[in-house]
């Protein structure tokens, strides 16, 4: 992506952190953008600080595809065609899965990573259509490498959404799309109170909010990196067509030792009997990928 000036962006959870950053970032680079975020008083506080006509604000439940559809007409029908879509919003939940209910369950997987599928389906067709290229980041974490017992949603959410935006590059490159994935460590920013914008309807099944801990974390958030400089690196990123958005480098060394106890897990095992014709087929297949890889990289 070269030419960003000009262009409509669309940015969940916009109003705070990582989001907010985007946002200032895209408005300078000279971009149309949609703060889409679900709370309201937020969005309009965003709005005053920015102060730009090619700002605006649109309420949106990221888990609902009605809600995503409605907010897509809302901003097209403003500022014409969205072709750089950021989905970003996300939620976290600081448990354990066996300690969670299934409400816990449908409010992180439905605005970590039914946000992201409703954000791909509603404008990824559109941009398609559109024929004028474009992006899609989608906000992972490290969480999206890197698994402990806690939190144990938040890091399928994450996986996953690695997952879909690695196949999604793969097949949106010949529509000139680029997709890359953004894997923060910690960032500056207000993740920490989640609950406050829990749904009624998913409340049933919540632990009591551990106050304690939440002070804890805002602590702790506060040594985040600052979402501007996050901003930078991911426009940087998709200037160059990476597909990892690594903003946090001291991350380097853990992932590597990672890789490595992942293939400390192979065994040398006997030949089995169809080992001979499976690996001619997987020949194929890695070759086949490697190929896509190496294209994607030099598109
Ligand atoms: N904070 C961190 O340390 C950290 C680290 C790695 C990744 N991330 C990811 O970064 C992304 C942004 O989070 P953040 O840390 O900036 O948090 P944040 O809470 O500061 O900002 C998230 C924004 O998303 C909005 N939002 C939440 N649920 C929504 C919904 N259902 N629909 C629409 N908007 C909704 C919130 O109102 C908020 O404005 C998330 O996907 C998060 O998982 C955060």
């Amino acid at each position: 992506m070269k030419d960003f000036a000009g262009r409509t962006a669309f940015v969940t959870g916009g109003a705070h952190g990582v989001g907010s950053g985007l946002v200032r970032a895209l408005l300078a680079e000279g971009c149309n953008v949609a703060i889409a975020d679900i709370r309201a008083g937020s969005i309009q506080q965003a709005l005053k600080e920015l102060n730009s006509e090619r700002a605006m604000g649109v309420q949106v439940d990221v888990s609902s595809r009605e809600a995503m559809a409605r907010a897509a007409d809302e901003v097209e029908a403003k500022f014409g065609p969205v072709s750089l879509l950021f989905n970003n919003a996300g939620i976290n939940l600081f448990q354990t899965i066996e300690e969670s209910s299934y409400d816990d369950w449908d409010w992180v997987m439905g605005v970590n990573l039914h946000g992201p599928i409703n954000g791909v389906m509603t404008f990824v067709p559109r941009m398609v259509a559109a024929g004028k290229g474009g992006y899609v980041v989608n906000t992972a974490s490290m969480a999206a490498l890197l698994a402990a017992g806690k939190p144990g949603i938040y890091n399928t959410t994450k996986f996953a959404l690695r997952g879909m935006s690695e196949s999604l590059r793969a097949s949106l490159a010949p529509h000139g799309i680029g997709v890359s994935v953004l894997c923060p460590g910690l960032v500056k920013s207000y993740i920490y109170a989640s609950d406050e914008i829990r749904p009624d309807r998913l409340k049933a099944g919540a632990k009591p909010v551990d106050t304690v801990n939440v002070k804890r974390l805002a602590e702790i958030h506060e040594f985040g990196m600052e979402p501007d400089v996050i901003a930078q690196r991911v426009l940087e990123a998709m200037r160059e067509n990476r597909f990892h958005i690594f903003t946090h480098p001291e991350f380097r060394d853990e992932l590597r030792e990672l890789f490595d106890e992942i293939l400390q897990d192979f065994r040398d095992y006997p030949p089995d009997a169809g080992f001979e014709q499976r690996t001619g087929f997987e020949k194929i297949r890695r070759d086949g990928y490697k190929q896509q890889r190496k294209g994607l990289r030099s598109t």
